[in-house]
């Protein structure tokens, strides 16, 4: 018994043997086949340039190549000169540009209250009257919004002010895609008609709601 049980044991050891060694075969033999692949090495190792590497052979010594003049990227065809840029014929527009599914309603004001809040209101203030926070601490005071001349200007100019800037203010053309800026546009008119209503503005049947307040 004893004999036969340690004779099953030794030919199982020696399968188990056998199979380890086909195992370290095959491992060197991939080894071999990797390491002697010298074309994976020369591709490492072609003629590149790296970023930013001078080169001689471009008269401006740059290797790094410009865009052909007139190329657009992908998705960056800006084609409807009002949307991207408040103006027509190089005017400014005074309406939401026509399409591009800016309709004036709840919706766009309230997402144009949420980015003004977000993106203008650290140095216009909430009510647009140049008082916010980044002006409380020392930064230069922006017009307020509730002047004759800003309230008389087309809405096309807010959006170009925040798409190019506006002397000491920053463009917000990266952080702000176009449609939240007209989004934004729409809702500084209604910060300004806010500040400004006339009891004409007020729906006859609600006017007695105003005489009553003291
Ligand atoms: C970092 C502070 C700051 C932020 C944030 C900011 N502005 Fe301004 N803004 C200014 C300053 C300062 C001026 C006045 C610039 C000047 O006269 O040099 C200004 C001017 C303006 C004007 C008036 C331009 C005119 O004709 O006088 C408008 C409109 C305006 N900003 C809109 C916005 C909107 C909309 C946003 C949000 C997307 C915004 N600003 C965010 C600082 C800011």
């Amino acid at each position: 018994m004893t004999f036969l049980n340690n004779n099953t044991e030794t030919r199982a050891w020696s399968r188990r043997r056998t199979c380890a060694m086909w195992w370290r075969c095959a491992w060197l033999a991939a080894a071999a086949l990797i390491l002697s692949g010298c074309d994976m090495l020369d591709m490492y190792d072609q003629p590149k340039y790296r970023t930013f590497e001078a080169c001689d052979f471009f008269a401006d010594g740059s290797s790094a190549r410009p865009v052909v003049p007139g190329s657009i990227a992908r998705g960056q065809l800006r084609e409807d000169e009002a949307f991207f840029t408040g103006r027509r014929d190089g005017q400014l527009i005074d309406e939401l540009p026509p399409g591009n599914d800016l309709e004036l309603g709840e919706a766009l004001l309230e997402r144009g209250q949420q980015r003004f809040d977000i993106f203008c209101s650290n140095c216009h203030g909430q009510a647009g009257y140049g008082d916010g926070m980044i002006v409380q601490r020392g930064f230069r005071r922006p017009p307020s919004f509730h002047t004759d001349r800003l309230r008389n200007v087309p809405l096309g100019h807010f959006f170009d002010v925040m798409t190019s800037g506006f002397g000491a203010m920053p463009t917000y053309n990266l952080q702000v895609d176009p449609r939240d800026r007209w989004a934004i546009a729409a809702y500084v008119r209604a910060l300004q008609l806010s500040q400004n209503a006339r009891l004409d503005d007020v729906p006859v049947d609600d006017r007695h709601l105003l005489e009553e307040q003291p």
